[in-house]
């Protein structure tokens, strides 16, 4: 293929690999010959690694002792981290006045701690070579509010602002943060989330203005752009991919 993105031989890390979203993207990725460190909680992660291009890892994004390892693991592989694309996340839906401390805490780490970890680290090993990207994987309620997802919302919530602050200490090095926020898309995540999940689905589907709910490599395609150079004045923003839902 055609190098129409920039992307041959830079240098990516995903998170949540082994989902849905994170798989999609690791393809997509691996189609415009870049190479990923393709990291997830679950062993099915190592699955990835039968690519040439691609070095999976189990790795819990919460913990920083495997965070550090991750990052430290891509400079070896591959000398150096040109992209971040921060995937891995757990969902809650649960009413505010039923949620735990342990429910609320471990939401939180996962995906607002997880995303600071990787960030971190990532900026770290991007710094000295002044050029990077990183892309933060949010939601629709990082916008807008939904009942009965209090955890969930208040974490992706914290990664769009996550989003804003990095890209303002980061400029200087000419490296960009963004965000794509996606509306419901089929992915694995809902099974935990819904009992029937195709009468739920074609719900979600109408509340979308496109009347449908997105399918992973469509969210992946956005992750890419803005990841890409061709995205080179892009940094600080949170892209919806909502099928409309937010301009509602
Ligand atoms: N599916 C949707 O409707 C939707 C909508 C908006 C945003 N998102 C976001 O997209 C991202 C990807 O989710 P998905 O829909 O592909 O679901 P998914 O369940 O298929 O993927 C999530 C992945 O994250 C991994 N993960 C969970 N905890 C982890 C941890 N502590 N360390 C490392 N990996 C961990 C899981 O093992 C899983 O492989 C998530 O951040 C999710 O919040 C999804």
């Amino acid at each position: 293929m055609a190098d129409i993105f920039g992307l041959k031989n830079r240098v990516a890390i995903v998170t949540g690999a082994a989902g849905d979203i994170g798989k999609a993207t690791v393809e997509l990725l691996v189609s415009h010959d870049a190479r990923v460190l393709a990291l997830d909680i679950d062993p099915a992660v190592h699955a990835l690694a039968q690519r040439n291009q691609v070095v999976a890892q189990r790795c819990d994004v919460s913990q920083e002792d495997e965070v550090i390892s991750a990052v430290t693991l891509a400079q070896a592989e591959f000398g150096g981290v040109d992209i971040l694309i921060n995937n891995a996340g757990k969902t809650l839906n649960k009413l505010a006045t039923e949620t735990s401390v342990e429910e609320w805490d471990n939401i939180m780490t996962i995906n607002a701690r997880g995303y600071f970890l990787l960030s971190r680290e990532s900026l770290k090993a991007m710094q000295p070579r002044r050029q990077g990207a990183i892309v933060n994987v949010a939601s629709v309620v990082s916008m807008v509010g939904m009942k009965a997802t209090a955890a969930y919302s208040a974490s992706k919530g914290a990664i769009a602002q996550l989003t804003k602050v990095l890209a303002l200490e980061v400029a200087e090095y000419g490296i960009r943060v963004n965000a794509v926020a996606p509306g419901v898309v089929e992915t694995n995540i809902l099974s935990g989330i819904v009992e029937d999940s195709r009468a739920t689905l074609a719900s979600y589907g109408h509340a979308h203005p496109l009347g449908r709910v997105a399918q992973p490599e469509e969210i992946a395609e956005a992750i890419i752009w803005l990841a890409s150079p061709k995205a080179s004045f892009v940094t600080g923003t949170v892209l919806m991919a909502d099928g409309g839902y937010t301009a509602q």
